[in-house]
């Protein structure tokens, strides 16, 4: 049941249109190069970019039908099914390619909505799924430009770029990532004030 990363990879890329393994290529290379610079083990970071979007293609009644069946996030239902193959993705690494490591799982359930308390493999797949250098839409640059300064930076541009989407075309928004991007705002402004109440000789030491 365990697959190899070449097996991942086989499986993965024959379940959706050429395109859209060309994006998946795309956030591997960008989660790779994301753990380098943030400090997460880049073989996990890829690994969950490898699947992230492996139920994207699936009709969504499928799609439904394995968070119904399966006790997973039925809330999800409620929301447009863009929203579910997150779900679905983290169901089939489990069960499907029996990949047992909890936060790589997570990091697929989660590369959509963000979540509050985002782990740093959940920052860094979410992120890298905005910024991949295939990604083309109004607003990318900003967010690449923020994700050089922190995953924070980068991901609260990446949620007020799909929130404001989502406002304009008058869609329901998924409070989830309102929780998400509230909690990322805290963490920065939470660093920020560590950083000041620092004394001072310290920030000039060295
Ligand atoms: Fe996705
Ligand atoms: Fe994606």
């Amino acid at each position: 049941m365990r697959h190899t990363r070449e097996q991942l990879i086989e499986d993965v890329s024959s379940q959706m249109p050429a395109r859209r393994w060309q994006h998946t290529l795309g956030v591997m290379q960008s989660a790779i190069e994301l753990a380098e610079r943030y400090g997460a083990d880049p073989v996990r970071a890829e690994l969950a970019a490898i699947v992230h979007d492996v139920a994207k293609y699936w009709p969504v009644q499928r799609q439904a039908a394995v968070i119904a069946e399966n006790g997973l996030n039925t809330d999800l239902l409620n929301y447009d099914a863009p929203m579910w193959h997150s779900e679905v993705g983290a169901y089939v690494a489990e069960h499907e390619y029996g990949i047992e490591d909890r936060e790589i799982i997570d990091a697929i359930r989660y590369h959509t909505s963000g979540r509050e308390g985002m782990t740093l493999l959940d920052k860094i797949v979410c992120l890298a799924d905005y910024i991949e250098p295939g990604r083309d839409f109004p607003g990318v640059d900003l967010i690449r430009k923020k994700a050089e300064l922190s995953l924070e930076e980068g991901l609260i541009a990446g949620f007020d770029s799909t929130l404001r989407v989502l406002v304009e075309r008058g869609q329901t928004i998924f409070p989830t990532t309102v929780l998400a991007r509230n909690d990322l705002i805290r963490q920065l402004a939470e660093r920020e004030q560590a950083r000041q109440s620092k004394p001072v000789a310290e920030n000039k030491g060295g």
